[in-house]
């Protein structure tokens, strides 16, 4: 790990802290930074990630999928195929992306009973840079959104990282809780502000697992409307439903209002970082822009491979080879918190998508007894990662998609020794 050190007249060499062994660099570029970096924050995800590739460590952290359930030889094959096509694959492409995409996803979205165009999506690297663009066409420094409380961590970087003065609403059961954000905005109103968006996850949310209610798409939809305001609706999970169908998507109760943002990331490879916008008109035109300034255009190669994968591909029979695997993985987890969570700890019960959202008793820091669980050989992600005010620091995220069932079951194993044993010493101490 390194670590940089604030010192503006130094010449910014690199040192070795002896006691820690970290190598340190003085910054000598501090006057030179723009104010954003100010607002930028290390993601608690990534820097968990370095820990969790050990392999000695179960790691209940990150939000992969499981990428060994694909069919690798098809994928290669398909690549092969790509290749023998002639070299544009390995050139520039549209900035909107992909032709044969879009018109693939327009099918895609009407499933979803989104009615669309080519010319009303925008291809993206991953669903990340669809949340980086939105953030960097709506939000000027100061700016007020909405978020739901706890909120999908990268989402919250990328809003953050625009200055965003994110106001997070709590949810319940059935997600978010459309009265506090009524509330919320006519305190806003009364003083002269109109939130640039409200970003949701409605379906088997990040980092709760939690899904919105029909009603309250319903609500939160008229509500955007009255107060001016537009839905940022980030569907990265929908269709990784356990149960039943998937609630319709908010977008398809008002299209003209509702940013849609999807990705292949979840349903099949986030290493090919392909994931769309669906966006009115004017909105579209200023994300293009957006993303020419970012990258001019997604990789040509990984676009056509998504492409040629899902038009050989039946996606129900496809989703439900991966459902079926999360499902198992699914209910390995909520048994093990059941046989071993200590009492006073609770968690969620997702019909879907990867996470389970465990809540510890009040007195307990996650963050802090990260160390102790990672002593123990497992990991997971403190709450704090996912409220941009730093609280939630009794909570953390809980992954079930990635590691395998009998993982899982340890996993849960260790990490309630390490609850139980905080528990112990809190009680010990009578704090
Ligand atoms: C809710 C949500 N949105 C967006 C993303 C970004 O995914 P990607 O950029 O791989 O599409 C993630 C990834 O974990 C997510 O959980």
């Amino acid at each position: 790990m390194m670590l940089y050190i604030n010192a503006p007249q130094t010449t910014g060499e690199q040192v070795k802290d002896q006691q820690s062994s970290q190598e340190l660099f003085f910054d000598k570029w501090q006057h030179l930074y723009s104010d954003r970096t100010e607002s930028m924050r290390s993601s608690e995800v990534r820097d968990l990630l370095a820990v969790t590739e050990r392999p000695d460590i179960i790691a209940l952290a990150g939000g992969a999928p499981y990428t060994k359930a694909l069919n690798l030889d098809k994928m290669s094959r398909i690549l092969g195929e790509i290749m023998k096509d002639g070299p544009a694959p390995l050139n520039y492409g549209s900035s909107e992306g992909y032709e044969p995409l879009r018109v693939w996803l327009t099918k895609f979205m009407a499933d979803e009973d989104v009615a669309c165009t080519p010319d009303d999506i925008v291809i993206t690297d991953g669903s990340q840079q669809g949340l980086e663009l939105v953030g960097k066409i709506f939000v000027n420094p100061g700016d007020t959104i909405i978020a739901e409380a706890p909120s999908y961590v990268g989402a919250l970087n990328a809003f953050l990282s625009y200055q965003a003065n994110i106001i997070q609403i709590e949810c319940d059961d059935n997600g978010l809780k459309i009265d506090k954000v009524a509330e919320e905005l006519e305190q806003l109103k009364k003083r002269g502000i109109t939130p640039r968006f409200i970003y949701v996850i409605p379906s088997f949310q990040n980092p709760s697992g939690g899904t919105m209610s029909l009603a309250r798409r319903k609500k939160l939809v008229k509500l955007a409307r009255a107060y001016n305001t537009l839905i940022v609706e980030d569907n990265a999970y929908r269709r990784l439903s356990f149960e039943e169908e998937p609630l319709a998507s908010i977008k398809t109760l008002d299209p003209d209002n509702v940013v849609y943002l999807g990705t292949f990331s979840k349903i099949l490879s986030p290493g090919l970082r392909v994931g769309w916008v669906v966006a009115p008109r004017p909105i579209r035109e200023k994300l293009i822009f957006a993303k020419q300034a970012a990258d001019l255009c997604s990789s040509s190669l990984t676009q056509r491979v998504v492409t040629a994968y899902f038009a050989e591909t039946d996606m129900k029979t496809h989703l439900k080879k991966l459902i079926g695997i999360y499902i198992k993985r699914r209910d390995k987890m909520l048994n093990a918190c059941e046989e071993y969570f200590p009492r006073g700890v609770k968690w969620t019960k997702p019909k879907g998508g990867f996470f389970v959202w465990v809540t510890l008793p009040e007195y307990l820091d996650t963050t802090n007894m990260l160390a102790k669980a990672v002593e123990q050989k497992v990991a997971y992600v403190p709450g704090k990662a996912f409220f941009a005010d730093g609280t939630g620091r009794n909570c953390m995220r809980l992954n079930y998609s990635f590691m395998k069932e009998s993982d899982i079951r340890e996993g849960v194993r260790r990490l309630a020794e390490v609850v139980e044993q905080e528990m112990e010493l809190y009680r010990s101490l009578k704090l």
